[in-house]
């Protein structure tokens, strides 16, 4: 009751204002939380990492890794900060961020903004334990060596997390998506093999793709993934597309996600699923909202996914029940296992 109360006033302001007050009534115990949700089904592995349940929190909710303490008792079976540059920086003007209402969508171009390594590095080493936390990383926009800036981040703040997001999937920072061209990424992932090697406790890296490439473009993404040492790719980031949109705010510029980035995210993942047969971990991310997308995003190829916009439409107590419906929908299925289902419906998205 209290949750439908604050999204009903939630949504009768600015959107940014809105994500602000929301992080703020997490940080301040105002939002229920159900603590760790997990089964014996829903307890698997990703690149090593042990995790109570498959259903992860994406990038850019919590970019300066502000409500960790919250954000670990929300559900989520692991949760990702950032994205963090190595430089603050303020980000694009205002308004950036809109809530497509009639599409159970959200368009953002924030652009990074964020307080810098440094500053969140202090944060993540003073963060509770016991929740995996990753970080994405990004590159600042006026800087003169955008590949570098990934491996300057992952030095300054690997230490304190337990994965690393290398982000050249979004489409707010002009020309970064460039960066996923196989030469470039090649080049731009040595930098972090090589930064990931200089830590103490060397961690998984994971790469995250943009939903708007083509098939040659996912085949050489694959390629990539598999021969430069990467431990998960995520599929997907925002799109550019604003297919069958309803919503006035529909020409706003920035990256869709929500609802109607389901079927486009989904049909990437599937793909890159076909293409990597099963040698690299895939987390399937982009519209979902239920029990039913994130179980369809499995068995499309994910060995786990994250969600961001659905906590928009439906608040927190989403995320128990997309863990506990998943739950039982592995059971009903006969599975004993996330593994098990993972790619068993690929074929629905090729
Ligand atoms: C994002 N997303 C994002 N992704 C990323 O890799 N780094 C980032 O900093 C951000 N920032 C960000 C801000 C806002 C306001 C939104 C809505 C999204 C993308 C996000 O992590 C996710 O990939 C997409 O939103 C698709 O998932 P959903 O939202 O449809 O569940």
């Amino acid at each position: 009751m209290l949750e439908r109360l604050g999204l009903f006033a939630m949504h009768r302001i600015d959107p940014e204002k809105g994500h602000g007050l929301a992080l703020t009534a997490l940080r301040a115990g105002l939002v229920p939380l159900p603590g760790v949700v997990t089964s014996d089904r829903l307890r698997c592995s990703l690149a090593g990492l042990e995790l109570p349940n498959p259903v992860g929190l994406a990038a850019g909710f919590d970019k300066n890794a502000v409500a960790l303490a919250a954000l670990g008792r929300a559900g989520f079976g692991f949760v990702e900060v950032g994205a963090a540059t190595p430089r603050p920086q303020p980000g694009n003007p205002r308004p950036r961020l809109f809530r497509l209402t009639e599409d159970r969508a959200v368009i953002n171009r924030f652009g990074f903004n964020n307080e810098g390594a440094e500053a969140i590095a202090a944060r993540l080493a003073a963060r509770p334990r016991g929740t995996v936390v990753g970080l994405n990383l990004g590159a600042n926009k006026d800087s003169a060596d955008r590949a570098g800036d990934f491996a300057k981040v992952l030095r300054i703040c690997g230490p304190h997390v337990d994965f690393a997001t290398v982000n050249v999937s979004s489409p707010n920072t002009e020309k970064l998506r460039d960066l996923q061209g196989p030469e470039a990424l090649r080049a731009l992932l040595a930098g972090v093999m090589e930064a990931r090697q200089g830590l103490e406790r060397p961690i998984p890296v994971f790469l995250k793709i943009a939903p708007d490439l083509d098939a040659e473009g996912l085949d050489g993404i694959a390629d990539v993934a598999l021969s430069s040492g990467l431990d998960a790719v995520i599929a997907t980031n925002t799109t550019l597309s604003r297919d069958g949109l309803r919503s006035p705010l529909a020409g706003e510029a920035g990256g869709l996600s929500g609802k109607p980035l389901f079927e486009k995210s989904t049909r990437v993942l599937a793909r890159l699923s076909q293409r990597t047969e099963g040698r690299i971990p895939l987390i399937g991310v982009g519209g979902i909202d239920s029990a039913e997308t994130a179980y369809a995003k499995i068995r499309a190829g994910a060995s786990a996914v994250q969600l961001y916009s659905a906590l928009v439409y439906h608040g927190f107590s989403l995320v128990a029940e997309v863990a506990r419906g998943l739950d039982a929908l592995l059971a009903r299925d006969g599975f004993s296992s996330v593994a098990e289902a993972v790619g068993t419906g690929r074929g629905e998205w090729l």
